[in-house]
């Protein structure tokens, strides 16, 4: 396994690197970022994939402007948009060119689309238009009405044979990767050996070759009770708070700006002004 010590230049990730990764069971990571400074601070830390996700909650025009400024702060990692619930729905010509938007105009280097065996053409047709895709199956929120809830998938017989089913669509139709969710560690396991594609699994257990998290989750930043699988790593929430308290009290108390924090006129424009000041007063005497 190759550890790249943080800061250490490192290569550009692409799809053929998470293959490798998977051969070399070198675990593959991934976090969501929506925003120039997110992305860059990612990026920087070295993981590997970062993707515009819908956990956004953003319309088609919210994950392509997002996904603009993300490109402008990733170097290494992949980047990976998220078709929105209604891009890719209604007719393959219209998925294929709202997938042609992202990497056209936003600079993705694949999109993601959810479905399994269901969506295996359509991904093959985007897959032809030179646009790569990852796949999401599982819990899929853009289902989340249909399925009733955001319920844990594959926990049945029949649900397990239909996530195999549609994994292995997914292989086939050549996916970069298989973002698996919200299903048992057993089933997620059995995908990952059955599948040539990475797997990159949120709520899904270890045995996936990489793991992914929303980074509001892992910074305490989504003001809900967390999911089973959310670990946080960081109080975002108190960082902000306190700092944003702090500068009110300041400005309140008039603490600040203080003189040093202040722009100050050149000695000739300050002399200068002061003579006109002087002279503006005198004739008001
Ligand atoms: O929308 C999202 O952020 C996702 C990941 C959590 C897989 O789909």
């Amino acid at each position: 396994m190759s550890l790249t010590p943080i800061g250490e230049p490192r290569q550009k990730i692409t799809i053929a690197s998470l293959r490798e990764k998977k051969l070399h069971h070198e675990p593959i990571t991934c976090l969501t970022a929506y925003d120039y400074a997110t992305a860059r601070l990612v990026d920087e830390a070295g993981i590997d994939i970062i993707l515009v996700g819908d956990s956004l909650a953003q319309t088609m025009l919210g994950l392509l402007h997002h996904t603009k400024a993300v490109r402008r702060g990733v170097k290494n990692a992949l980047l990976v948009a998220d078709m929105p619930f209604g891009s890719y729905h209604v007719s393959p010509d219209e998925a294929v060119s709202n997938a042609a938007r992202f990497v056209k105009e936003a600079g993705a280097e694949a999109v993601k689309v959810e479905g399994g065996e269901k969506r295996a053409d359509l991904i093959r047709r985007i897959i032809d238009a030179e646009i790569p895709v990852t796949g999401h199956i599982g819990l899929t929120p853009q289902s989340v009405n249909v399925m009733g809830g955001y319920k844990v998938q594959g926990k049945t017989l029949a649900g397990i044979e239909q996530l195999m089913r549609d994994a292995v669509a997914l292989d086939r139709a050549g996916v970069a990767c298989i973002y698996l969710e919200g299903i048992p560690r057993e089933v997620a396991a059995m995908i990952t050996a059955e599948v040539s594609a990475p797997t990159i699994g949120i709520g899904a257990g270890p045995e996936c070759d990489g793991q992914v998290l929303v980074i509001h989750d892992i910074l305490n930043l989504n003001f809900g009770a967390p999911a089973k699988f959310v670990r946080r790593y960081g109080d975002a929430a108190a960082l902000i708070s306190d700092a944003v308290h702090a500068f009110r009290t300041d400005v309140i108390s008039g603490q600040y700006p203080s003189d040093a924090e202040s722009y100050h006129l050149p000695k000739e424009t300050q002399t200068a002004l002061d003579t006109v000041l002087e002279r503006k007063r005198g004739m008001r005497r």
